[in-house]
């Protein structure tokens, strides 16, 4: 069986995402869901993975199910769960380990025939569970998805976003199953966690429903893309599906979009040639009227079969206003040195920022580029040396996680809160990325993540600041709004200090020199370094 859907209706805040569509998954199948943001994706998946009821219709799926939702941190579990509980229960390990505890403690106090039994019962169910090969199985796995195992001995409320998502991932991976969904897999893990999370997704066994933008590097791997076609807010989505890898599908998506398109000019024009020589012939002889007639038919014929022309992927417009003006020298960064506990993250790293320049932090995982990016944005001091602003510097900085959502606020709050520009150009700001109409007025919290990503990234550039600093700002973007950002940056006047492992973005964004990190050499950036960009 793995995953059957029989005529979903699927809605969200009053709109349909999708009326009467039916999914096959099975073993073996590899299948990628693509859309732009916004297009309900993340909803239909919640139902797919039952984490949501569908309005109509049936999901049969396998027991085995591993789900990972976009933002786990919605998710039911307590936030004062112990994190390693919490992997274990995946294979319901944290019940029959607590059993064994208890039933050893039991039999030391009294080795009655009864407790030698009730232990011996527990421990073979423990060991059947694959409890005492458990442990290494779960460090496994963490190394892999680059989570450190302290991290185990803390709660899940005490985890960062991209750190709970992680821990989700191991809890699914430890849980064994036959069939995976993954909402955006590989979010928030770098290179080398990217690569494994990657190659487990190849190799995998069972089958799998991927929502990704990294979907482009599976692309052999995947044997199927359903592409959910809603351009338009208020419109129902179709679901269309394409056999075979996920190049083939970008060909044949092409080449659908391109002969739809055709198809359906062709029409409207013959119907509207039908219409106009009926109307030539209108309230004439009898006769006459009897070909208007027949002409009418014929239009409305084709009017019942025609077809939409695909809707125009829509580009976002940025125009991004000017920064305030700003000293030559933005930044000024001289022997600056962190270590967490006994690590050295970087040492005696020096470098400056001229008014305007872009500037590219790359490096391999865990050389610190997002702790110097913090220390520039004064989120963390560094334990040497010292980061000194121009007195004009209005830094703004970009963090992949979505801290700064509010619930119960509509987009237009945030705006309002977040900048000093009215509602007028906010809604104009919003706009410019996509979020328009209705939306607005939205709460916040219900936006889906790449639309999250659109509103903070709007917060940012209404923000008046001349110093941009950007943790990863593409993630969860579709491709279209990642290239219009990439470019819009790369026209604006102001300073940036950026982190990206997207190489179609950095190669928009053209930035001037690259900081290598931990050895904080700094060169002239160009594009053979986009090679080092995939593996940052
Ligand atoms: N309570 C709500 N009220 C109004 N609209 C909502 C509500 N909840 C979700 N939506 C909207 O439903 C749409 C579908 O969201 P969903 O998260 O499924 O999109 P997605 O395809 O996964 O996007 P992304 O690529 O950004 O992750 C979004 O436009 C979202 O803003
Ligand atoms: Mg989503």
């Amino acid at each position: 069986m793995t995953l059957i859907a029989r005529d979903l209706v699927v809605e969200i805040g009053g709109k349909t995402i999708v009326s009467g569509v039916s999914v096959d998954v099975r073993p073996g199948d590899k299948v990628g869901l693509v859309g732009r943001n916004g297009a309900g994706k993340t909803t239909l998946f919640k139902v797919l993975g039952g984490a949501s009821a569908p309005r109509g219709g049936t999901v049969r799926r396998s027991e085995a199910t591993g789900y990972l939702s976009q933002d786990p941190r919605a998710d039911p579990a307590a936030p004062d769960t112990n994190c390693l509980s919490h992997v274990l229960s995946g294979r319901g390990l944290d019940v029959a380990s607590t059993r064994l505890e208890k039933l050893t403690r039991a039999l030391e106090e009294d080795p009655s025939e009864a407790n030698i039994l009730a232990f011996t019962d527990a421990q073979e169910a423990f060991e059947r569970l694959g409890g005492y090969a458990a442990e290494g199985e779960v460090h496994r796995l963490l190394a892999g998805l680059a989570l450190s195992p302290d991290r185990l001995e803390l709660t899940i409320g005490a985890l960062s976003g991209g750190e709970r998502r992680r821990l989700e991932l191991v809890r699914i991976l430890f849980a064994g199953s036959e069939l995976l969904l993954l909402d955006e897999p590989t979010n928030h893990l770098d290179a080398d966690a990217r690569d494994w999370m990657l190659q487990y997704m190849r190799t995998y066994r069972g089958a799998l429903l991927v929502i990704s933008h990294d979907l482009g590097l599976l692309d052999d791997a995947i044997t199927r893309v359903l592409h959910l076609d809603r351009e338009q807010e208020e419109a129902t989505g179709e679901l269309i599906e394409y056999r075979g890898s996920y190049s083939q599908y970008i060909k044949a998506r092409e080449e659908d979009e391109i002969r739809l398109g055709a198809l359906a000019s062709r029409q409207t024009k013959e119907i509207a040639r039908l219409t106009a020589q009926a109307d030539t012939m209108r309230g004439q002889t009898a006769k006459r009227a009897r070909v208007a007639k027949n002409l009418d038919a014929r239009a409305k014929r084709i009017e019942a079969t025609k077809v939409d022309a695909p809707t125009k992927r829509r580009k976002l417009d940025l125009r991004l206003p000017d920064p305030p003006p700003v000293g030559r020298t933005v930044l000024e960064a001289s022997g600056v040195h962190k270590s967490y506990g006994s690590l050295d993250v970087f040492e005696d790293v020096s470098f400056d920022l001229g008014r305007g320049e872009r500037l590219l932090i790359i490096g391999l995982n865990g050389a610190g580029k997002t702790t110097l990016l913090k220390i520039i944005a004064e989120r963390v001091s560094p334990d040497l040396g010292k980061v000194l602003l121009d007195a004009r510097a209005r830094p703004g900085y970009y963090a992949q996680e979505h801290e700064g959502i509010t619930a119960g606020r509509s987009l237009l709050e945030h705006m309002c809160e977040n900048t000093s520009i009215g509602e007028q150009q906010s809604r104009g700001v919003l706009g410019m990325f996509g979020l328009s109409g209705n939306k607005v007025v939205q709460d916040a919290a219900t936006l889906s993540g790449g639309e999250k990503t659109k509103l903070a990234l709007a917060q940012l550039v209404a923000g008046g600041h001349n110093l941009l600093l950007l943790d990863e700002p593409t993630n969860n973007l579709d491709p279209a709004s990642r290239t219009a950002i990439g470019e819009a940056l790369s026209g604006w006047p102001g300073t940036m200090v950026v982190v990206s492992h997207d190489v179609e973005f950095v190669r928009c964004l053209q930035p001037d020199r690259a900081l290598t990190m931990p050895e904080g050499t700094l060169d002239h950036f160009d594009e053979e370094m986009l090679e080092l960009v995939e593996l940052a």
